[in-house]
């Protein structure tokens, strides 16, 4: 079963307690929450107080995607504010500071997350692997909700699945990006088990349907 994490980019953000409940009683059991800085990503979001926020209103494990740079200023922020897992980009800061960031988020008590963006490769990884709690396959050029799913990325996902089984067989593997009825399969038959939905999981007609069809093997 893969574990679906709809995101609320593209949620109402002006109704987020009522849409926090639509992904549960949906029958997700996360939430993805993107958190983009204007630098790291050409747009900016929502952050730390609005974690908080959520956390207080929401029992669903709050997935926290940070799309922003030097991530480590701002990791113990987020673990404070709730976030259940806290993700950090690869390309956002040093190698050495990524490493100490997964390792203090570690400490914190909260699950640690790795993301590349498309144009990294998944042997970048590599020095991580056994240093994280998830990592995080972007299948879009992160950003905006809505664009297309980039298949090209599977291959990534398969060589990570096969690295994982070998050094780390419970770390997770998220797909981000253009996840939807027809894409999840091809992501999961790849090796994921996190599936990210943004616009099509709040476009769907039935969403307790979608996030059944998503999660089934
Ligand atoms: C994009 C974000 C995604 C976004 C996905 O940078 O990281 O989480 O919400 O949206 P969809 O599912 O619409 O591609
Ligand atoms: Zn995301």
């Amino acid at each position: 079963m893969a574990i679906v994490a709809p995101s609320i980019l593209s949620a109402d953000f002006a109704n987020l307690e009522r849409d926090m409940n639509v992904i549960r009683d949906a029958g997700a059991p996360w939430a993805h929450v993107d958190i983009m800085d204007g630098h790291f990503v050409p747009n900016i979001t929502i952050g730390i107080p609005v974690v908080k926020a959520l956390r207080r209103v929401s029992d669903l494990t709050l997935d926290v995607h940070l799309m922003i740079t030097e991530p480590g200023r701002y990791a113990e922020a987020f673990c404070k504010a709730g976030a259940d897992f806290l993700t950090v980009h690869l390309e956002a800061d040093t190698p050495e500071r990524i490493l100490q960031t997964l390792i203090d988020i570690r400490a914190m008590g909260v699950k640690a997350g790795i993301s590349v963006k498309p144009g990294t490769p998944a042997e970048a990884l590599e020095p991580y692997l056994t240093f994280c709690d998830m990592i995080l396959i972007m299948t879009v050029e992160p950003g905006f909700g809505g664009q297309k799913f980039m298949e090209n990325m599977m291959g990534k996902l398969r060589y990570l699945r096969s690295r994982l089984d070998v050094c780390n067989p419970g770390c997770l593997l998220e797909v981000d990006g253009g996840v939807d009825a027809s894409t999840a399969p091809i992501c999961k038959a790849a090796g994921a088990n996190v599936l990210v939905s943004g616009s099509a999981f709040f476009k769907a007609a039935d969403k307790a349907e979608f996030v059944t069809r998503l999660s089934a093997e």
